[in-house]
């Protein structure tokens, strides 16, 4: 995925490199004092922040990012442990890191972080001895004297506690940003305790950001030319973090807050749970015009039973009752979810009630995965597993029926003039690259100059992942 992407709506399964090339011209030729940092990362949002977050830790004791380990002095692979799939990866990458390291660099170090780190500590140092670093998602304001610990070969180097406060606290305060996009933390964590998931496990209690906190490095990103801001949290619209009058701000109120920083025009925040969506962040759907009209409420199954299992904490009725509110306030806005298929005990008749709510619900994009064990969550022992092959011809009717959504919604868009925040050229051809409000990649002819500004595109074909257009007159 290139940085063009990095804000693009995530495949948890794909990885990102956050170093941009010219970083690794930079470092690569100097080789005197530069050392050189390779960050991979897997998984959500939280981590593509975190990453980004990393380098700038590491940016004042010398690291520049590049986009290779071969060379690099540190590689940090910043994990995910949502599924097993995601969580098997970084074995087979560190397997890679290994070979890279006796191969080329002997003297470079490696670090787990983030979710498998928190989930396995230690376990990883045992399972792979190449690794010199364990440090959980809370920890890595502390990187420089993990790294120090490191090089005085003072014994096992791991940090896995809890402090989401001191972590923010520490982090220097102007973030190294490119592009006209960021992802910004306002909260961490989840109370929720979802059975098939491990979050609460492994990135703790939700906690809040205070809103002068995200408001200053709201404004530090505007200063660096960022126009489009994510606000980002496991659970975002539980936000509830110090107002500057000393009481407790929710997300609408913050939205409101960021709203008024000159030079941010678009607000995007993801990732939302039905049972916080409350009236104030719905009136601020309706009334603010920097908060692009997507949005991203997972219902993860149509069945109340399996909402019951999930510990969900509502019903589908709660749900469609709630998007109808939604969109009675923005009328233009477009939804994506996510869902599980085969959680214990679903039958076919459950699984008839999640292709029901597509069917009623209607969604512009989603994410769709089948049900994977998480040891230590409560699902993992439920009785009525989903065989394999099941979960698979599901998961398939499932895609079938929202990638036909997808390209619906995208086709509906022909003819309509859209706002695109203009990123880059194409990779392909000399077109320009931006999203529209609803994220969509956008593809139209137009000079450079364009770049880093919102125009108006007519939209004239749509694919299901893109659009192309014309800019308006
Ligand atoms: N198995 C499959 N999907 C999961 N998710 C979370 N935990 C699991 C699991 N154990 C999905 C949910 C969530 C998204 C981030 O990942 O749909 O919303
Ligand atoms: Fe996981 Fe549920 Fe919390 Fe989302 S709300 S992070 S799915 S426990």
């Amino acid at each position: 995925m290139s940085p063009r992407d990095k804000n693009a709506p995530r495949d948890v399964d794909t990885p990102v490199i956050i170093a941009a090339k010219s970083d690794v011209t930079l470092a690569q030729k100097d080789n005197s004092n530069t050392k050189k940092v390779f960050i991979k990362t897997y998984g959500c949002q939280m981590n593509v922040y975190d990453s980004e977050r990393m380098a700038d830790v590491l940016a004042p004791i010398g690291y520049a990012p590049v986009d290779k380990p071969d060379f690099a002095d540190l590689v940090i692979l910043n994990t995910c442990h949502i599924r097993e799939k995601a969580a098997e990866k970084v074995y087979s990458e560190l397997g890679r890191i290994r070979n890279h390291k006796i191969k080329n660099k002997p003297d470079m170090k490696v670090a787990v972080a983030g979710c498998v780190a928190q989930a396995e500590g230690a376990e990883i140092m045992r399972r792979a001895p190449v690794v010199d670093m364990v440090l959980g998602p809370q920890t890595y304001h502390k990187l420089p004297e993990m790294i120090a610990k490191v090089h005085r070969k003072s014994g096992e180097v791991l940090e896995t506690e809890f402090d989401t406060i001191e972590k923010f606290d520490q982090l220097p305060k102007t973030r190294s940003v490119k592009g006209f996009t960021a992802f910004l933390t306002i909260q961490e964590g989840c109370d929720k305790f979802c059975t098939f998931c491990v979050v609460p496990y492994t990135r703790g209690a939700e906690v809040s950001r205070k809103v002068q906190q995200i408001v200053d490095e709201a404004r530090d990103l505007a200063r660096q030319g960022v126009r489009e801001i994510t606000l980002i949290g496991q659970n975002v619209n539980a936000y509830l973090g110090e107002g500057p009058d000393g009481t407790n701000w929710g997300l609408g109120e913050l939205i409101r807050h960021v709203a008024l920083i000159g030079g941010i025009d678009r607000i995007r925040f993801t990732t939302s749970h039905p049972r916080d969506m409350d009236d104030d962040l719905i009136r601020v759907i309706g009334e603010e015009p920097k908060l692009m009209p997507y949005l991203h409420l997972p219902i993860q199954s149509g069945s109340n039973k399996i909402l019951r299992a999930m510990n969900r904490d509502h019903t589908y009725a709660h749900y469609k009752e709630l998007i109808g509110k939604i969109r009675a306030a923005r009328p233009e806005l477009a939804l994506s979810g996510d869902f599980i298929v085969g959680f214990p005990g679903e039958t076919d008749a459950d699984f008839e009630d999640t292709m029901k709510c597509v069917r009623e619900v209607g969604y512009a994009s989603s994410f769709s995965f089948k049900y994977s064990i998480r040891p230590g969550t409560p699902g993992a022992s439920m009785p009525r597993q989903v065989p394999e092959d099941v979960k698979t011809e599901r998961l398939k009717r499932l895609q079938d029926l929202l990638y036909t959504q997808q390209q619906d919604f995208n086709q509906s868009l022909i003819g309509k003039t859209l706002s695109v925040l203009v990123e880059g050229t194409a990779r392909k051809g000399s077109q320009l690259f931006g999203r529209s409000p609803y994220i969509t990649g956008t593809h139209f002819d137009g000079p450079e100059s364009l770049i880093g500004t919102i125009v108006e595109v007519k939209i004239l074909e749509a694919g299901r992942n893109s659009l192309i257009g014309v800019l308006a007159e």
